[in-house]
């Protein structure tokens, strides 16, 4: 019988990093038993947070409970945020974590519920198995023809693959060549060709000619030369998104949407149709459904007909797990005139499972402080991480992180290697946190435009300590 396995999949993309809010997050840092470990992974603290949101990833895991849904409720900076992240970066590459922003559900292009609905076929992922043939060995030789003196590129040429057992040579076509030509094949490395697609796929260098080439570059791979016949049929995995396969498959858009944003609103009649096909695979066992996440940060920003389209939604079998955050406090329910605990109605509340996040003790502040450091690859002396701490403690973790950067140009700019206290205090100068800045308008309001002060104290109700 055939050998089927999965393919090895080649992903060499360079990636630009830029250093954003939670880029020092690299998962929610528990140990095996979901335990919180007091610092891992770039988390720090908010033990009961990260092990509920540890319960939560085993959920989906398991993937075999539908519609549950999470609020992440805290004061502001205590890292809901970080959080969804963290369960994000945990889940891994195969299961889905789409996020929505609330001004996104408020855009013009199209309606609320069909932002709402994207966004939920966004978090279910489709494992779709296809066996392909695919031709796998270790390349002897390429020869490529030489075209006719001043005629164009060679058309034809010829490849010769070998495994263990056998040896065979292959004609090339001019699309062959191409793509033996843009993966820079060369004889000593093992390939996969796709034979329905014409895919070339390198799997590494083979293991006997490792000697052969002393430069090859620190990322080669090298892998044994493969045994039996070269001819194979293999298992094939695609995941896509219930939304991606339904922009695919929107007529009027056609796929190039899916690189533009622009999918327009995607008629129900396909959605259905597509609901039916992805039911018939499943059942053929030819497709998998992989329940994601999604999370909607801010979810005080949605209003009433939001948070009845989503108590409707959460019952629908293929619902992925909805994780929402927010930070305020009992406050007006977008749309009407009612008040709500975190402005969301009291039935949709009923349904969901509550995290709340604490705020960071000064131990914790220093440590994450400590963390931002190395993430921005900045040096700081232990006084100045102290005060960076304190500055922390009095205003908000996100200000004195923001400091860090600011710093370590002011340390820069004096050619200093490390930063100093007397960095801190001149950048602490020149910007001011919120509390400072109030008390300036509250003194000199007078003299800017439009100078009122609110009302009561009900304008600003985030929760606070
Ligand atoms: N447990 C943690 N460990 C390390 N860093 C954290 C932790 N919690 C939060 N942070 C970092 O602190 C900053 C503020 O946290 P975050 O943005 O998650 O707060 P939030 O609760 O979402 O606040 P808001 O309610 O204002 O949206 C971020 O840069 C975040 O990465
Ligand atoms: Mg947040």
């Amino acid at each position: 019988m055939a050998e089927i396995k999965k393919l090895a999949e080649s992903r060499d993309l360079t990636r630009i990093e830029r250093i954003g809010a939670h880029s020092h997050i690299r998962g929610l840092g528990l140990d095996t038993t979901l335990e919180a470990r007091a610092a891992s992974e770039g988390m720090v603290g908010q033990l009961p947070a990260r092990r509920a949101a540890g319960l939560i990833l085993q959920l989906v895991r398991e993937g075999r409970i539908a519609g549950r849904a999470v609020l992440l409720a805290g004061q502001p900076g205590t890292g809901k945020t970080a959080i969804a992240m963290g369960l994000a970066k945990s889940l891994g590459l195969e299961t889905p974590f789409a996020t929505l922003s609330a001004s996104e559900l408020f855009s013009l292009e199209f309606s609320k519920t069909e932002a709402l609905t994207q966004a939920f076929r966004k978090a279910i992922g489709v494992r779709i198995k296809e066996e392909a043939e695919v031709i796998e060995g270790e390349v002897v030789e390429i020869t490529i023809d030489r075209p006719a003196a001043g005629g164009a590129a060679a058309k034809t040429g010829k490849l010769t693959l070998k495994t263990t057992d056998m040896e065979t040579v292959y004609e090339l076509g001019g699309k062959m060549i191409e793509a033996l030509t843009r993966e820079k094949v060369q004889s000593g490395d093992v390939i996969a060709l796709d034979k329905a697609s014409g895919k070339v796929t390198k799997l590494g260098r083979s293991i006997g000619r490792s000697r052969d080439y002393d430069a090859v570059g620190p990322h080669t791979k090298f892998v044994r030369c493969p045994e039996g016949e070269l001819q194979k049929r293999k298992e094939v995995v695609h995941c896509v998104t219930l939304h991606e396969i339904d922009v695919i498959n929107s007529r009027t858009q056609g796929f190039l949407a899916l690189f533009t944003g622009d999918t327009g609103e995607i008629r129900a009649e396909v959605r259905e149709q597509i609901d039916t096909k992805v039911a018939e695979w499943r059942e053929e066992g030819k497709a998998e459904i992989i329940p994601g996440v999604l999370f909607i940060d801010e979810v005080h920003m949605l209003d009433i007909e939001c948070f009845s389209f989503l108590n409707r939604a959460l019952e629908n079998e293929m619902a992925p797990i909805l994780v929402i955050a927010t930070n305020r406090g009992i406050t007006t329910i977008r749309g009407t005139n009612y008040r709500s605990p975190h402005g969301i109605p009291a039935d949709f509340l009923d349904r969901l499972l509550i995290i709340s996040t604490q705020p960071f003790t000064e131990d914790e502040i220093h440590q994450i402080l400590g963390i931002r450091c190395e993430e921005e690859d900045v040096e700081m002396s232990e006084d100045a991480k102290l005060l960076l701490t304190k500055i922390g403690i009095e205003t908000s973790l996100r200000y004195a992180i923001h400091l860090i950067t600011a710093a370590a140009l002011a340390c820069q700019k004096r050619k200093g290697k490390m930063v100093e206290i007397d960095d801190i205090s001149r950048v602490y100068g020149l910007f001011l946190d919120v509390k400072r800045s109030t008390q300036y308008l509250m003194e000199y309001q007078n003299e800017y435009m439009f100078n009122e002060v609110p009302r009561d104290a009900d304008e600003c109700e985030t929760m606070q300590s």
